[in-house]
């Protein structure tokens, strides 16, 4: 794992943005794997800003939330509409589609569209318990595409995107842990005090089930960008 410390969110969407920008100028990136939350905002801020082009490239996203339809403000296909795609759109995007009727057909199809368009740089954050993706503490590490029950420390974590905290989704569609650690490169961002515990947990603990973003241990190219709050437990 190679881990790079930042000043803060704002430089660590700098500095994921060049490493980005470098593969897809070297032919080595043309499937993205997306995150959405407030981590990878600054790197999207980046993106916008820049004179890239990705109308050549697919896009992958991590996640969805059950029961919201892609125009819903709070729904994740939104926010990379907000975020990223009005202004710079990719060749194909695909999301799980949270009003699907039949989760588990919508699984399999999300999984059909992961084989078929393998992963070359996939961006992550992390969540206060370790999460990737919204595979919580626990999930398999083979898991694929499945439909996942929130734990209640992402809902309160994740209220302060809603008006009340009963409206958070307590379900949402994932992409399993196996299909995350295909991905060729992967970028994971970290900010905040509240993240310090799990990044150290990440880099620093036994690989397990119990903090899943431990698995990257087992990942030939991962890096690491955390600001100094999110870095603070870390031992070197
Ligand atoms: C979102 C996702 C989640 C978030 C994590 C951190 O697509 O996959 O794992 O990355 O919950 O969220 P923020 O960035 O809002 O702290």
């Amino acid at each position: 794992m190679k881990i790079i410390r930042v000043k803060n969110q704002q430089e660590g969407g700098v500095v994921s943005f060049k490493m980005i920008k470098e593969n897809i100028e070297n032919k080595k990136a043309d499937t993205l794997g997306l995150a959405t939350g407030s981590t990878p905002e600054t790197l999207y801020q980046e993106m916008v800003k820049s004179d890239l082009d990705f109308s050549h490239m697919t896009s992958i996203n991590l996640d969805e939330y059950v029961g919201l339809a892609a125009t819903d403000p709070q729904s994740y296909h939104y926010f990379m509409e907000k975020h990223l795609f009005e202004e710079k759109p990719f060749k194909e995007s695909f999301l799980p589609d949270g009003l699907a009727k039949d989760g588990k057909a919508e699984c399999e199809r999300y999984d059909e569209i992961i084989n078929t368009h393998p992963v070359d740089i996939q961006i992550l954050g992390i969540g206060e318990n370790g999460h990737i993706g919204f595979n919580e503490p626990g999930s398999s590490f083979e898991g694929t595409t499945s439909v996942v029950d929130l734990t209640e420390s992402t809902i309160e974590a994740n209220s302060r995107n809603f008006d009340n905290i009963e409206d958070v989704p307590t379900k949402a569609y994932s992409m399993g842990i196996r299909s995350i650690m295909q991905a060729k490169k992967i970028i994971l961002l970290a900010y905040g005090p509240k993240k310090a515990q799990a990044i150290l947990d990440t880099i620093e603990g036994p690989v397990t089930e119990d903090v899943p973003a431990s698995v990257l241990q087992n990942h030939s190219d991962v890096t690491i960008i955390v600001d100094e709050e999110a870095s603070r437990l870390l031992s070197k």
